[in-house]
């Protein structure tokens, strides 16, 4: 596929446009270059910027990825863009947050037509296994409740680098449909989705997502392995998540919580 022709900045007019009735809940940005969209967001957070605050970026000169880790992308490979919401109550109304935006993700996915979607704790979007992109939560407090900067990176073609250069396999939404979904009609899908799934989050939790979450976490009942900083933490039958998002091993001790960690398919 000519990459070329993938190459086009977000028109924030035509995103408006797709929103349709619910444009006047976000207020979109988008910028050629930037550091990072979630660290701009989240200094414009502390300026009061409104709820709903989208910021899009064609290339990112400092991506960031969870665990301090890096997060490349191209104009041409990726969809790289973060979301600001904010929440009444304090931080422990926002646990397993990072999952309700998976949900809000995978459903746009589906929506777009895109089959083989699936979720990995704590953040992972998966395509057929592969890692189709990952999604950064970032919380900071303020006097009137806490701010999430919900930062999320899609791979629209397989990232230049070769594949032994990342943690995992990477995976592209080019691999799955051919065309890739058209980037605006999937940049407001999720962005609806969001909405909806925030929502909901908002009032109940996590919890009335996590039928959904389980029903697409791909290594539901297998055998697994918890690394911290490479090194191995535990390891046992993933029971997915609970209703804080936490994960739930079966351990040769019991059922264990995990609050974090890199999870890996333990060989047979
Ligand atoms: C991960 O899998 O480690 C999470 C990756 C999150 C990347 C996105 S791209 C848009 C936003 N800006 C960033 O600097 N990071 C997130």
């Amino acid at each position: 596929m000519d990459s070329s022709l993938l190459s086009c900045q977000i028109d924030p007019a035509r995103l408006r446009s797709l929103l349709g009735g619910a444009s006047g809940r976000f207020t979109i940005e988008a910028l050629r270059e930037c550091g990072s969209t979630s660290t701009l967001l989240l200094e414009r957070a502390r300026q009061n910027a409104t709820s709903g605050s989208v910021l899009i970026a064609d290339r990112q000169t400092a991506g960031r990825g969870r665990r301090g880790r890096s997060w490349w992308s191209s104009a041409e490979s990726g969809l790289t863009f973060s979301v600001l919401w904010r929440f009444t109550g304090g931080v422990a109304r926002l646990a397993g947050l990072s999952l309700a935006v998976g949900v809000a993700v995978a459903r746009a996915l589906e929506n777009c037509g895109v089959p083989g979607i699936g979720l990995k704790w704590p953040n992972d979007i998966l395509l057929d296994g592969g890692k189709l992109g990952g999604i950064l939560v970032e919380l900071d407090a303020q006097p009137d409740g806490m701010v999430a900067v919900m930062g999320i990176g899609l791979n629209l073609l397989l990232p230049a680098a070769g594949a032994e250069e990342f943690l995992h396999r990477p995976a592209s939404l080019s691999q799955a449909s051919s065309p890739p979904p058209d980037r605006h009609q999937l940049l407001a899908r999720i962005l609806l989705e969001l909405a909806v799934v925030l929502d909901r989050f908002a009032v109940a939790g996590f919890s009335v997502l996590r039928e959904e979450w389980q029903a697409h976490h791909v290594w539901q009942e297998r055998a697994v392995r918890l690394l911290n900083g490479g090194l191995l933490d535990r390891e046992g039958i993933c029971l997915g998540a609970d209703s804080d998002g936490a994960l739930l091993l079966r351990t040769a001790a019991g059922i264990e919580r995990c609050l974090s960690g890199d999870l890996s398919l333990r060989a047979a």
